[in-house]
């Protein structure tokens, strides 16, 4: 039986074991998919657990996406980009790290219907999975990216994967078409992120990279004023069924009952 994980730490959050699991069933595939809780120091027996074929694809999440990278023989241009790694492989005897959060994200926007091209976009937060909504941003042709972080120094810092970043203080009014939640405000109950809406009135959608809560303050309050609204559960979806692809070949189907499994 074939072996895959996501490492993690924390990893018990993670709804991947429950998504992988279900499209190897529906294709039929002998294979078993689990999460794993790992330290730093681990990671040097995972990755020679992957070379000897005992583990034949993990899924990385925080906080381990830049910090796997020396332990890779190859890094795909998606990855190399944004320093980013979500999923590893073995491909003649060489360990590939690749990022599918660029593409997931891209899927996301494209499904939900919002054509993005041409618009000012601003997002919050300066954490792991931004370099990889810039990159995918950039793909699909937007206008300009603004960064505001709560530290501006993590948002200057991107600078450095991304020339043509504009990053403005926490609060500063500007003008804007989109506003991307990548903060990790909104995970817990009643986190509200302190912010004017009123800086906000000329944005026609809103988007949250939290999926669960499927609503958070944030959403809810740009649901109020009438605006379209996203969360990140198609993009979580996506990421997954690109690395599905890679490790098996088969495009796995996305369906209600996909996005069903991961309510419950
Ligand atoms: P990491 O920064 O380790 O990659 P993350 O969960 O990917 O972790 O990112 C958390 C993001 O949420 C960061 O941008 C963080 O801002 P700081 O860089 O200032 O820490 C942001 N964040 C967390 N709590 C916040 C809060 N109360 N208000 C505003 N931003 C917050």
């Amino acid at each position: 039986m074939k072996r895959y994980l996501v490492i993690g730490n924390p990893i018990s959050h993670s709804l991947s074991p429950k998504l992988h699991n279900y499209w190897l069933k529906k294709n039929n595939i002998n294979g078993i998919y689990k999460k794993k809780k790992l330290d730093e120091n681990n990671l040097k027996e995972i990755f020679s657990k992957i070379r000897k074929k005992e583990i034949m694809g993990i899924n990385v999440t925080v906080p381990f996406k830049k910090i796997v990278i020396p332990y890779l023989d190859k890094l795909t241009t998606e990855a190399e980009y944004t320093q980013s790694v979500n999923t590893i492989y073995l491909q003649n005897n060489k360990i590939i790290g690749h990022n599918t959060d660029i593409k997931g994200f891209e899927l996301a926007i494209k499904d939900s219907g919002y054509d993005i091209a041409e618009k000012k976009i601003l997002i919050l937060g300066a954490g792991g999975v931004v370099p990889s909504i810039i990159f995918a941003l950039y793909n699909m042709k937007v206008f300009g990216v603004t960064l505001c972080n709560r530290t501006k120094t993590k948002a200057e810092n991107l600078k450095n994967l991304f020339k043509n970043l504009n990053v403005i203080d926490w609060g500063e009014k500007s003008d804007f078409d989109v506003v991307i939640n990548a903060t990790s405000v909104g995970l817990k109950k009643g986190d509200e992120l302190v912010l004017d809406f009123s800086y906000f009135k000329n944005c026609d959608f809103f988007y949250d990279v939290i999926y669960n809560p499927k609503k958070t303050n944030f959403l809810k309050t740009a649901s109020k004023l009438g605006k379209k609204i996203e969360n990140g559960k198609k993009m979580f979806i996506y990421q997954a069924a690109q690395a599905f692809k890679i490790w098996h070949g088969v495009e796995p189907e996305i369906n209600d009952e996909v996005k069903e499994i991961l309510d419950k």
